[in-house]
């Protein structure tokens, strides 16, 4: 199967799970979220809004900013091509949509969290493994927003993929540019690949 008939295969999987299957998959994955060590004390950390058959990341949002965390959300880079930035939440925060019709939060550039001011990152992906390579919509966004964490040059992040269990696959094609997780939540488990 190519990578395109791949992520395919699992966008079509993902879409086959009814609303009522992801929002109870979401409540299981938020509670693994909650019990991680790194999240009991209030943090920075960056999230996004998901969008079609994703995990919902609505509630988890919500739960984590009721727990008193800082959150930050991406938006499209206004400058450079195929970058994310991520601005900080607040309650007087203005929405938008990106080109992708995704919802963000307006461009303020006072609000911007560099990755460096972050404790964990969530990450939307199409498919795992068991290695913890990932893969995404194909636009490179994540890759590009970890590969300084990959190289070792932002500490103490940590970054955490978000998926429903049918998103695992036994091996996923790697790329030189793919940036694997050190971590993914779905409902049956937090898959922890550090060790
Ligand atoms: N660090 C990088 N620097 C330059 N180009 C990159 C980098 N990372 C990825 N790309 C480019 O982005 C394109 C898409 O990459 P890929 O197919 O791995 O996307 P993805 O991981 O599925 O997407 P995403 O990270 O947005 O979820 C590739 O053509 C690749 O060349
Ligand atoms: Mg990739």
């Amino acid at each position: 199967m190519s990578q395109q008939q791949l992520r395919s295969h699992l966008l079509n999987a993902r879409a086959s799970l009814s609303a009522a299957e992801r929002d109870d998959a979401a409540r299981q994955v938020g509670e693994h979220l909650r019990n991680l060590p790194e999240l009991q004390q209030s943090c920075t950390l960056g999230s996004y809004f998901s969008v079609r058959a994703e995990l919902p990341t609505h509630a988890i949002n919500q739960h984590l900013m009721d727990a008193q965390h800082q959150l930050a959300l991406p938006i499209l880079h206004p400058i450079l091509a195929g970058h994310l930035l991520f601005l900080q939440l607040s309650e007087t925060t203005q929405w938008t949509h990106n080109k992708y019709g995704i919802p963000e939060p307006e461009l303020n550039a006072q609000h911007i969290v560099p990755l460096q001011q972050m404790q964990v990152l969530l990450v939307p992906l199409v498919g795992f493994d068991r290695s913890g390579n990932r893969m995404g919509m194909g636009g490179g966004f994540y890759d590009r927003t970890l590969s300084a964490w990959h190289k070792g040059h932002i500490k103490n992040l940590l970054p955490i993929g978000l998926a429903l269990d049918c998103q695992l696959v036994d091996e996923l094609p790697k790329n030189p540019w793919d940036v694997p997780l050190p971590m993914v939540i779905t409902p049956a488990k937090t898959w922890d690949f550090r060790s």
